[in-house]
């Protein structure tokens, strides 16, 4: 049997294996129960278990043949949403749900190294399967990478289920795929007093609303209008009454683009706008700007093999291109510490109400998606251990 034929023979168990992870969420660094199960089912094939970040698990197989370092990753923690499928396997954990298919991840990469155990001696080197915890917030990833677990790694691959990409289609484009994520946050200081006598005070709603349009400038007048970019206020808070003037307003916002110079100069672009469209109206602001993760840029020659690995899996048209993604991912950070791609698989199909937003409460996955990651995986593995 090939891989893809084999990754069909176990399609029932991946998909066990996701339902128990769906209806068992957990939010992020709370990955408990998920991590022992995962720990528990690599033994089982035999497969070396480190336990590190906390509630993550780095598994090890092996090959027979010495060799490269490949990694494949999932990631496994779940969303504060409080699901509204009706599913036999619906979560039972209230207002807790895997809302962005992390428990498809985990299936088919505990899938994965069901295979790969199996045809372990004729494996070329070593492969790890990363099971990282807390993506959401974007620290599981870097956790794992400080405990060691891309350590000699040459390679690596993540899987995303996507619901924009129909079901069966992948897409694995070189470059940019996913951008970077910054948080940043404004406190805008004023001057209070009556709200009939604003000169004797200092408005700081009118200097946080100039500072909110200020920033729209940043991409429209500032960035390459070649270079995708999102500056986003998502929170502005302030005042205390309608006719109290307001003293102090903060803001909270992210920005997002896919160029590793501009996420550098951010920083120094936001405060500039914000202290001195502040000063114009004689009120002050600090920013706060918090690096989150870099954008995910797929390697030209990892992309290549993976490509390889599609096509001998399910032929030339199963590779689509697909649009970039404004979202981010921590699998950013695995990137930079070896050469990496990051795989969309689709999994939407209206039919079975599986093209649903990611993070949306009746969001689901097409589980006759989970054997296309499952092999892929597993095949990627072996094709760059191979060359
Ligand atoms: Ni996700």
């Amino acid at each position: 049997m090939n891989i893809r034929e084999i990754a069909e023979s176990i399609k029932g168990q991946v998909i066990d294996w996701r339902r128990e992870f769906h209806e068992n969420p957990e939010l992020t660094w709370e990955e408990v129960r998920t991590g022992n199960r995962v720990a528990e089912e690599l033994e089982k094939m035999g497969i070396e278990v480190k336990r590190m970040a906390k509630t993550g698990v780095l598994g090890i197989l092996k090959g027979g043949k010495p060799g490269k370092t490949v990694a494949l990753r999932a990631d496994m923690d779940a969303l504060p949403v409080t699901e509204a499928n009706d599913v036999p396997y619906k979560s039972k954990n209230a207002g807790i749900m895997h809302a962005c298919g992390h428990d498809g991840h985990v299936a088919m990469l505990l899938g994965a190294a069901k295979i790969l155990s199996g045809m372990k001696d004729d494996i070329k080197g070593t492969v790890r399967f990363i099971f990282q915890p807390a993506e959401e917030i974007a620290q599981g990833a870097i956790k794992m990478i400080e405990e060691g677990a891309m350590d000699g790694v040459g390679a690596v691959l993540g899987i995303h289920l996507w619901s924009g990409l129909p079901s069966g289609k992948i897409s694995l484009e070189p470059g940019p795929r996913m951008a970077s994520t910054d948080i940043l946050k404004i406190t805008v200081k004023g001057k209070g007093g009556h709200g009939s006598m604003p000169h004797q005070g200092i408005d700081a709603a009118v200097a946080a609303s100039a500072i909110i349009m200020n920033l729209q400038s940043i991409v429209s007048r500032e960035v390459s209008p070649l270079d995708p970019a999102v500056v986003t206020i998502g929170k502005l808070n302030g005042g205390f009454r309608w006719n109290v003037l307001c003293s102090e307003v903060t803001l909270e916002g992210t920005t997002r683009c896919f160029n590793p110079d501009l996420v550098k100069s951010f920083p120094t672009i936001i405060e500039r706008i914000a202290k001195n469209t502040a000063a114009s109206y004689r009120a002050q602001a600090e920013v706060e700007y918090t690096v989150g993760t870099p954008p995910v840029i797929n390697d030209p020659a990892i992309s290549k093999i993976c490509c390889g690995a599609v096509e001998k899996l399910y032929g030339k048209d199963a590779a689509v291109e697909m649009e970039k993604v404004m979202g981010g991912e921590d699998f950013a950070f695995l990137c930079e510490a070896a050469p990496g791609v990051m795989a969309f698989v689709g999994t939407g199909n209206s039919e079975k109400g599986t093209d649903v937003a990611h993070h949306h409460e009746r969001f689901n996955i097409d589980e006759d998606s989970l054997p296309v990651g499952t092999s892929l995986y597993a095949q990627f593995a072996v094709d760059f251990l191979s060359q």
